[in-house]
C-alpha cells in the first residue's frame, strides 16, 4: 500500500465500520432515488459505490458527455451524509467503442475474439482501450476530484474478472516487452524456459507468442511467465488510472476491488496491494465458512494487517452458480462479521437495489424485489445496527497470530501447470485444509505472502510451496535456524523461480533444511488412499521418503503398499527450531491429528477453551479502543461461551446458531 489512507472524512468524524453497497441509480427512474435515500438511512448506510458500469451513460457517443445525472446522485448522497466511492466507470466499454474499434476486444487462446454484449470485453494491453478509458478517468477526476461527497476512488471493477487472459496481438507485443525487461537477453530467456527441449530455441524476442493453443503442452515457463505477465498487465492498467487520480485528485484515496475468493487466481494481489491506498475485496460464498474465513485472512495478509474494505458480498442468493439458494437465517450477518473479524472496516454488498432487468436480476441485493417488507431488508437494517454497536473496532488492526500459512501465487500457478506428475493437485485446497485443522483446534492463524517478515511467527506452514527461489530458501533456513518451526508439505521446493527443477532429489531447495530426500513422486489415483501409521490415510500424493540426517524424527509412517514402513511425516530438530515435512495430503482430519504434536513442539497454545474447539472460530483486533475479540459460531446449534468474559458489544454469552459475539477484553 502506498500509505494506508482510509475513506476521506472530516477530521472530527468518528471512524465507524462503513456499510453500504454498489449503487446503480442509473437503472432506475428519478423518483426511486428518494426512496433509496429513505431506506439507506433506515439501514444506517454511509457509503455507496457509484458509476461502476456507467461508461455508456456518461459518454453516450465519442464526443458527448452526460454528467448531470451523476452530479445529482453525488449531491443527493452528500446532502444525506452518504459518502460516494466513485468508480472510474471503465469496467465495461460502450458498444460505440467496440464497434468503432473491435481491436480492443480480447482474444482467447484458441483465437476466438470475444464479442461485446456481456461486460469487461477489453484487452488489458490495448493502447486504444487505454486511451479511451483514461479519457473517462480524466473527465471524472476533473469534475469530482475535489467534491466533498467523494470519499474514495474505485478503479475499474474486479480488474480481470472476465478478461484476465488475452492472447491477442496486442498481448503478444506487450508480452515481448515484459519478457525483454525481465530477462534482458534472449539467451537468458532460452535458459530460463529450457528451450533446448522440443526445438523451442528463440532467435529473438520478436519470435515469441503468448501460449496460444498449441499442438502439445506449451512450454511451462512460458505459461508461468504469461500468468505473471497477465497479472502485471492488469496491474499496469490499475496504475495508469491511479496516476491520473493521484495527480488530479490528490486528497482522495484510491482503491480497487480484488477477488480473493475460492479458486480465482489470475492476479498476484500481494503485488497489487502495493499500488493502492487500502485493499478492497469482493467475496462470494462458494463453499463454506472456512473458505470465507481463509479468504478474509488472506485479504488481511495482503493488507499487512491494516483495515480493508469488503466491497462486495451478497445478502442472499447469487445468480451465477448452477443452482442459487438463498442464505439461511443468520448467515448474512455471520458472513459480514467474519470479514470484520479478519480486518474489514467496511461491509458492502452487490448491490443496493435488486435490478428489475439485465443479467443480474436474480442476484440478491439489500433491497430485494419484494421491497422493504422482506426478510432480507429486515436483516440489512439489523446488520446496520450491529455495525454501529461494534463501531469501536473500526480503525484497529487485526492481531497477528503465532502461526502463519505461507501463500504464494507463483506456487499456485506453477503447481497446477499441465504435464505434471498428476493433474489432481489443488494448491488452495491444501492450504485451506491446514487452515481448517488449526481453526478446529481453536488456534488463530495468519495467511501471509512470501515477502512477509516471518520472524515474529513460531510456526510457518508452507502448503505445496512448489516454487522456492534461492532468496526464499535462505530466508526459510534462517527462520528455522533462529528458532522458528517450518512445516512444508509434498510438492514443495521442487523448482526455482523459472520453474527449473532443483537437482539432486526432491524437495530440492528445502532438501537439506528438511533432512529428507525423495527420488520419485508417487501420486495417487482418484479414489485411492494410502494408510498411515496413526490409522489415518493420505490421498492425492505419496513418496518414498529417505531420511538423510540424524536429527530427523519420523512422526508418521506409510502403512501399506510398496511404501510400507517408510516415513510419511518427518521432523528435523534444528537448535530451538525445527523443519517438518509432510509427504502426502492428510486432509482436514489428518492435519487435525498431526497438529497437536507440531503445535506442542513450538509452544503454540489454543486461543480457545477446549469445549469450544471445532465449534467456534476466534480472532481479535486491537486499536485505540482496546482489544476486541470475535467468536464465530461455525455450527447450526447454540454454543454457550462458558469462560469467555468481557464487555459483549454484540451477541453472547450463548452464541446463536451461526451467530457471532464481539467482546471487548
Ligand atoms: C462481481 C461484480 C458485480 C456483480 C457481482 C455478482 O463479480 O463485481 O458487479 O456482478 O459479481 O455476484
Amino acid at each position: 500500500m502506498q500509505n494506508h489512507r482510509w475513506l476521506r472524512a472530516p477530521e472530527s468524524a468518528k471512524r465507524r465500520i462503513s456499510f453500504g453497497a454498489d449503487y446503480n441509480p442509473d437503472q432506475w427512474p428519478r423518483e426511486v432515488w428518494d426512496e433509496d435515500v429513505r431506506l439507506m438511512k433506515r439501514a444506517n448506510v454511509d457509503v455507496v459505490s457509484v458509476a461502476i458500469f456507467s461508461w455508456a451513460r456518461l459518454q453516450p457517443a465519442p464526443d458527448v458527455w452526460d454528467f448531470a445525472w451523476l452530479d445529482e446522485v453525488i449531491d443527493l448522497m452528500h446532502a444525506n451524509g452518504i459518502g460516494v466511492d466513485l468508480a472510474t466507470a471503465t469496467a465495461s466499454p460502450p458498444p460505440w467503442l467496440t464497434t468503432a474499434h473491435p481491436e480492443v476486444l480480447p482474444v482467447t487462446a484458441e483465437g476466438h475474439t470475444l464479442a461485446q454484449g456481456g461486460r469487461q470485453h477489453w484487452r488489458p494491453t490495448s493502447p486504444v482501450f487505454r486511451e479511451h478509458a483514461l479519457r473517462v478517468v480524466e473527465k471524472l477526476a476533473e469534475r469530482y476530484g475535489s467534491h466533498p461527497g467523494v470519499v474514495a476512488w474505485h478503479v475499474n471493477n474486479e480488474l480481470g474478472c472476465h478478461n484476465a487472459f488475452d492472447y491477442s496481438d496486442d498481448a503478444a507485443r506487450a508480452f515481448r516487452v515484459w519478457l525483454e525487461a525481465r530477462y534482458g537477453s534472449i539467451d537468458a530467456l532460452n535458459h530460463a524456459w529450457g528451450t533446448a527441449f522440443w526445438s523451442q530455441r528463440y532467435g529473438s524476442f520478436a519470435e515469441i507468442l503468448p501460449p496460444r493453443l498449441a499442438a502439445a503442452f506449451p512450454n511451462p515457463t512460458q505459461q508461468l511467465d504469461f500468468a505473471r505477465f497477465s497479472s502485471d498487465a492488469l496491474k499496469d492498467h490499475l496504475v495508469a488510472e491511479r496516476e491520473i487520480l493521484n495527480r488530479m485528485s490528490a486528497d482522495i484515496p484510491v482503491t480497487t476491488n480484488f477477488m480473493i475468493v475460492g479458486e480465482t487466481n489470475f492476479a498476484d494481489y500481494g503485488a497489487w496491494a502495493r499500488e493502492i491506498d487500502f485493499v478492497s475485496n469482493d467475496h462470494y460464498v462458494t463453499q463454506d465458512l472456512d473458505e470465507l474465513a481463509f479468504s478474509a485472512a488472506l485479504t488481511s495478509g495482503v493488507a499487512r494487517g491494516r483495515p480493508w474494505f469488503l466491497m462486495e458480498h451478497s445478502t442472499s442468493a447469487v445468480n451465477w452458480q448452477p443452482v442459487n439458494r438463498p442464505k439461511r437465517s443468520g448467515e448474512m450477518i455471520r458472513d459480514s462479521l467474519t470479514h470484520v473479524a479478519h480486518g474489514a472496516d467496511a461491509v458492502c454488498f452487490f448491490q443496493w437495489r435488486q435490478s428489475a432487468a439485465g443479467a443480474e436480476k436474480y442476484h440478491s441485493a439489500m433491497v430485494p424485489h419484494a421491497g422493504e417488507d422482506s426478510r432480507i431488508f429486515r436483516d440489512v437494517v439489523r446488520l446496520g445496527g450491529i455495525l454501529e454497536d461494534i463501531g469501536d473496532v473500526a480503525g484497529s488492526d487485526r492481531d497477528p497470530a503465532d502461526v502463519a500459512i505461507l501463500f504464494d501465487w507463483d506456487s499456485w500457478w506453477g503447481s497446477q501447470l499441465d504435464s505434471h506428475p498428476t493433474e489432481r493437485l489443488r494448491y488452495r485446497r491444501e492450504a485451506q485444509d491446514w487452515w481448517t485443522g488449526l481453526v478446529d483446534l481453536g488456534v488463530r492463524a495468519d495467511v501471509v505472502t512470501t515477502d512477509t517478515d516471518l520472524s515474529s511467527y513460531r510456526i510457518v506452514i508452507a502448503p505445496m510451496l512448489y516454487s522456492v527461489p534461492d532468496e526464499l530458501r535462505l530466508r526459510l533456513s534462517s527462520f528455522v535456524e533462529t528458532g522458528g518451526h517450518l512445516v512444508a508439505t509434498y510438492f514443495s521446493g521442487v523448482v526455482d523461480h523459472d520453474d527449473r527443477v532443483w537437482l539432486g532429489g526432491y524437495p530440492g531447495a528445502l532438501r537439506e533444511l528438511l533432512g529428507v530426500r525423495i527420488e520419485e513422486f508417487r501420486p495417487l489415483y482418484e479414489g485411492e488412499t494410502i494408510p498411515l501409521s496413526d490409522g489415518g490415510t493420505g490421498s492425492l500424493w505419496s513418496e518414498p521418503v529417505d531420511v538423510t540426517s540424524d536429527d530427523v524424527d519420523v512422526l508418521l509412517r506409510y502403512a501399506a503398499d510398496e511404501l510400507d514402513g517408510l516415513p510419511a511425516v518427518t521432523r528435523r530438530s534444528v537448535g530451538a527450531g525445527s523443519a517438518s515435512y509432510v509427504s502426502t495430503s492428510l486432509g482436514i482430519e489428518g492435519v487435525r491429528r498431526l497438529l497437536p504434536a507440531l503445535l506442542g513442539g513450538a509452544d503454540v497454545a489454543s486461543d480457545l477453551p477446549e469445549p469450544l474447539h471445532g465449534k467456534v472460530e476466534t480472532t481479535s483486533r486491537t486499536g485505540e479502543h482496546g482489544r476486541i475479540r470475535f467468536l464465530i459460531n461455525r455450527t447450526d446449534d447454540e454454543v454457550p461461551l462458558g469462560s469467555i468474559t468481557g464487555e459483549f458489544l454484540h451477541g453472547g454469552p450463548v452464541l446463536e446458531p451461526r451467530g457471532v459475539a464481539v467482546v471487548r477484553e
